[in-house]
């Protein structure tokens, strides 16, 4: 049997982070913190952009045949990691809400701007006047700023469109984005992330729209892996989102769910009870739903970012969601409204220094577990044969210095299905 031909070649790594113990599933309790680090690491990577061998650069070199014209990385002195994939995103619309922050900072209340028409009604304003071709522009230059933050696998929530044809259109810019690449992108239709202003005396009228409209319409052209709904106080009731979530999922839209926000509200129990692939947010989240979330198997996805920015004091129970045995996932939450961050080394910083997770857990919650929080964690969020070689250098010796270096971009160089997409 000859060698399988290796494209590309990391190689001596100081570190190397395969964020893999040979089982699959994501990593929950103890796990949370496996970093799976292999010393002088290597990893390779076929023309297919799968990864044929990984271990110790002399295993590696061995295992394999170089191209005549493979791409050889030396990565002496550098930690190479998965590549960022950031869970929750809603990185498509247009305008700002500067002055909204300036409102927030003199007192004024979120969920209270948002139910007097502003927020997020403002940005659905804003992006309902935009074109499909600016709102492309517009996101396709965030995600190039996230790629090089390190950030190969993005998922991003449509929710500034709020009517079937304004929905749609967000979807299908998207899905433009995903044929741009070089980002793996993940669609979520959030048709219920507000009452648009149209409906705002009759909400369930909305609702019935997007359960017997919207949703058919994006399974019908495969616009979504999954469907989100914003659990809240004054937005969706649980009983709304449950009614909007079963129908997605009975359409083959996977359940996703902002939950626990801003107040005790129970849509972590729905996520539970729904089965849902991961509950967002949680800063309210009790021990009841921590339980709730463990049994079900539910990732929980922390947004440390918005809770920052909101000034919220209620923080996510990282610590008890760890020691409950949920798995972990971290994201920016990167929005107009509650997160300018788009970066995923600030967002584990974040986790660290504001959620006492560990670096080594949080680096598990930004990369294996942020994938099986999108349903991908077969297929890429770590570093094992098979996956796709997603794969981040960075300018430092071991993973605890992404938090460490709280702010800077430590990121030298991105790979993303076996190619160099971005280097410093
Ligand atoms: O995840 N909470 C709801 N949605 C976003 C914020 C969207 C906005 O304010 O524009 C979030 O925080
Ligand atoms: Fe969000």
């Amino acid at each position: 049997v000859s060698a399988p031909v290796a494209t590309l070649l990391v190689e001596r790594a100081a570190a190397l982070v395969t964020v893999a113990d040979g089982r699959p599933g994501p990593f929950a309790g103890p796990r949370q913190g496996e970093l799976g680090l292999v010393a002088d690491g290597a990893v390779a990577a076929d023309a297919a952009g799968r990864i044929i061998a990984v271990g110790p650069t002399a295993a590696v070199r061995a295992a394999v045949a170089l191209a005549p014209d493979a791409c050889v990385l030396d990565a002496t002195g550098c930690c190479v990691l998965p590549g960022f994939v950031d869970p929750h995103t809603h990185a498509i619309f247009a305008g700002d809400r500067a002055d909204e922050l300036a409102e927030r900072l003199a007192g004024a209340d979120y969920l209270a701007i948002l139910a007097a028409g502003g927020g997020i009604l403002r940005t659905v304003r804003a992006t309902r006047a935009a074109t499909a071709e600016a709102l492309v522009a517009r996101a396709a230059g965030f995600l190039a700023e996230m790629l090089r933050h390190g950030t190969t696998t993005v998922e991003i929530k449509s929710g500034y469109g709020l009517s079937v044809a304004e929905e749609l259109k967000l979807l299908e810019v998207a899905r433009a984005l995903a044929e741009r690449g070089p980002q793996t992108i993940v669609a979520t239709v959030l048709g219920a992330h507000a009452v648009p202003p149209e409906w705002r005396h009759a909400p369930e009228g909305y609702v019935a729209q997007v359960i017997q409209e919207l949703l058919p319409r994006v399974a019908a052209a495969d616009l979504a892996r999954f469907c989100d709904v914003f659990c809240e106080r004054g937005v969706f009731s649980v009983e709304q989102s449950r009614r909007i979530l079963q129908a997605g999922a009975a359409l083959g839209l996977r359940p996703k769910i902002h939950a626990e926000q801003k107040s005790a509200f129970g849509g972590t129990q729905l996520a539970a009870e729904l089965g849902a692939v991961s509950a967002d947010h949680l800063e309210y989240a009790s021990e009841a739903d921590i339980a709730a979330l463990a049994t079900a198997g539910t990732v929980a996805v922390l947004l440390p970012g918005a809770a920052f920015v909101l000034g919220e004091e209620r923080l996510a129970p990282a610590r008890a969601l760890v020691a409950a045995g949920v798995p972990v996932a971290l994201a920016t939450d990167f929005n107009p409204g509650t997160c300018p961050i788009l970066s995923m080394p600030l967002i584990i910083g974040l986790a660290c220094l504001r959620r006492q997770l560990t670096p080594a857990e949080a680096v598990v919650a930004a990369t294996r577990n942020a994938a099986y929080a999108l349903g991908l964690g077969d297929d890429l969020g770590s570093l094992e044969v098979g996956k796709r070689a997603d794969l981040v250098v960075l300018d430092a010796p071991a993973p605890g210095h992404l938090p460490y270096w709280f702010g800077r971009n430590l990121v030298r160089t991105v790979v993303k299905d076996g190619r160099i997409v971005w280097s410093s």
